[in-house]
């Protein structure tokens, strides 16, 4: 059975990181997957999860399972870091469950889209996060594009955007990032939010917000700005998002996938059909980043440490943005690369060719995804130079 499989291409983010690991090169720059990381290159455990971790171990008394929606104190505070205090939450129309990582919440996502229309098609920005495609055409859902990012002039298509969601059939469902847009970095405005919020109420699709990042763009408020406003708006909305990047809790796999319904009833009858999803593909999530989470949000002392790690990383990344631009003036570059300072999160378009790529990885080991995405924080103020000069060798 197994010999007529044929070979498939490795991950595009993820096959890079392997590659990168076996390059010898003692002057390596990994700026492929979306990991922080701080001046010398490593990805740090929060000191706000190392002190959550010690409790849980202390006080953790049953391995038994956690339920079908997994942790509900963490679902709960989930909720709250999303929505704040939103009508939504305080008219009991959220549900939530907890989801191995952010990934997870999207194929949950996926699936709850199939049970309400399997015919639904799910649009998502030019470009998105690869992943997004293959994960919603595995849930057996057709997915199409709208125009997003300007390669051209480093912005935003935001009218080209605007009508072609103008076109999308009343039932499908578009994706939007929250903020810190994978892999552009360029993020709608909130009045660009509230226009699109009017025509998702006006067209009738469903939006599906994406927030991958809070914290990593300008603050924990401000990048769900946009969602919470969307919430005001849409009576059905279906948010995923993860704790991977803004807790460091990577490789825990937590997330959580949150259904907003039009009343209480609808979002009773929403969550057994979530919580049946779940029960078909993974059954239960995993108890451990959860109970993290849940621990840090319950804790005002450990809430107050994570605010501020969180805000180190996000000052770290806005910092480096700077950096990388002022560095590739020094070196009398002609091309512009202003752009990179006023987009958001860890991932900005460099904006060069794929020969260029190729140049990058194969004479200085600097490892970017195929399409020039870097992730910013790969950059360190000990390797700004070596980087810089290579990007300038290749492109003159
Ligand atoms: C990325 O875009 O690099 C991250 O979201 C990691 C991943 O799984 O691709």
């Amino acid at each position: 059975m197994f010999s007529i499989l044929k070979p498939l291409p490795t991950d595009p983010i993820l096959g890079l990181m392997a590659a990168y690991r076996q390059d010898t090169n003692p002057n390596k720059i990994d700026l492929g997957v979306g990991v922080f990381k701080d001046e010398s290159g490593h990805t740090p455990v929060l000191k706000s999860v190392k002190k959550a971790e010690a409790f849980r171990l202390e006080n953790e008394t049953s391995k038994s399972y956690i339920g079908l929606a997994g942790d509900l104190g963490f679902c709960n505070k989930m909720e709250i870091q999303l929505l704040g205090e939103h009508k939504a939450l305080l008219a009991n129309r959220v549900r939530t469950a907890q989801t191995p990582g952010g990934t997870g919440a999207l194929r949950v996502a996926a699936e709850f889209i199939v049970r309400c229309n399997p015919n639904a098609t799910v649009w998502v920005t030019t470009p998105t996060w690869a992943n997004h495609i293959s994960l919603f055409e595995a849930a057996g859902l057709t997915v199409k594009e709208y125009p997003y990012y300007d390669y051209e002039n480093k912005g935003l298509l935001f009218d080209e955007m605007i009508t072609a969601l103008k076109q999308v059939p009343k039932g499908d469902v578009v994706l939007l990032h929250a903020c810190c847009h994978n892999p552009s970095g360029m993020d709608l405005n909130i009045e660009q939010w509230k226009i699109v919020a009017e025509l998702a109420v006006e067209v009738g699709f469903t939006p599906l917000v994406d927030i991958a990042y809070q914290g990593f763009g300008t603050g924990l408020d401000d990048d769900a700005a946009g969602l919470r406003l969307l919430a005001e708006y849409v009576d059905e909305l279906i948010i995923c998002s993860s704790c991977s990047k803004n807790f460091g809790l990577y490789r825990e796999r937590i997330g959580a996938c949150s259904i907003v319904s039009s009343d209480a009833k609808v979002a009773d009858v929403a969550n057994s059909v979530l919580l049946s999803v779940v029960r078909s593909i993974y059954s239960m999530p995993p108890a451990h980043g959860a109970a993290i989470v849940d621990t840090i949000l319950g804790s005002t002392e450990l809430t107050a440490l994570w605010h501020q790690e969180l805000a180190e990383m996000r000052d770290r990344i806005n910092g480096l943005r700077t950096l990388i631009v002022d560095s590739l003036n020094a070196q009398g570059i002609d091309q512009d690369f202003s752009f990179i300072k006023h987009q958001f999160g860890m991932f900005s378009f460099l904006g060069i060719n794929k020969e260029q790529i190729d140049r990058l990885q194969k004479e200085y080991g600097i490892y970017m995804v195929g399409s020039s995405r870097v992730n910013v924080a790969g950059v360190s103020h000990a390797n700004i130079d070596y980087f810089s000069k290579a990007v300038a060798s290749v492109l003159k």
